[in-house]
């Protein structure tokens, strides 16, 4: 059996902390898709073509990941692609509430995926693509927080004028 696992998010824009879980989950799972998700409580930034070409970027060399778009309920998606596990990062305890709602709330809309929690490494726990936009728009360093391949995008896009 192909054990099959969806990392959702915003990746507005993707960072360094992301890319570390989609790599540990795809040591552990068979097949990982990467799910460019809406956050109802968020405006991105950047447009889900944007995301996504950023995301193939940055996981170019990863066998059995794939990228996807969802413009609908997460319980949804998993429950159709067959998949067992919703993967997510979790920072600190200030993510914890927020995660543990999700968590609930998926497992009651579909019971037959297990949301799994990795806990970040310990240099991104700080990270977050807020954090990565606010410095990328007043004309700081974002080498530290996003793959080196999107710096360039993602500078041309914030820096402001
Ligand atoms: O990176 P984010 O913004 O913290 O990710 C949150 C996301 C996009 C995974 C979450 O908002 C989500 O699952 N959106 C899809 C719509 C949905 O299913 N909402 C109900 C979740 S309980």
């Amino acid at each position: 059996m192909r054990r099959v696992a969806v990392c959702p998010g915003s990746f507005d824009p993707i960072t360094l902390g992301h890319l570390d879980i989609i790599k540990r989950a795809s040591q552990l799972f068979d097949k990982v898709i990467v799910l460019i998700s809406v956050n109802a409580a968020k405006v991105p930034s950047f447009t889900t073509t944007e995301r996504m070409a950023m995301i193939e970027a940055v996981t170019h060399g990863f066998d059995n990941v794939v990228i996807d778009i969802l413009d609908g309920l997460l319980a949804d998606y998993v429950k159709n692609v067959g998949a067992i596990a919703i993967v997510k990062g979790l920072r600190a305890v200030s993510d914890f509430e927020y995660e543990f709602q999700m968590a609930l709330a998926n497992k009651k809309l579909y019971a037959g995926a297990e949301t799994i929690f990795l806990t970040t490494s310990a240099e991104n726990m700080y990270l977050s693509s807020s954090v990565v936009k606010q410095i990328a728009s007043f004309g700081g360093d974002i080498s530290h927080f996003v793959p080196e391949c999107v710096h360039e995008v993602i500078k041309n896009r914030l820096v402001k004028e």
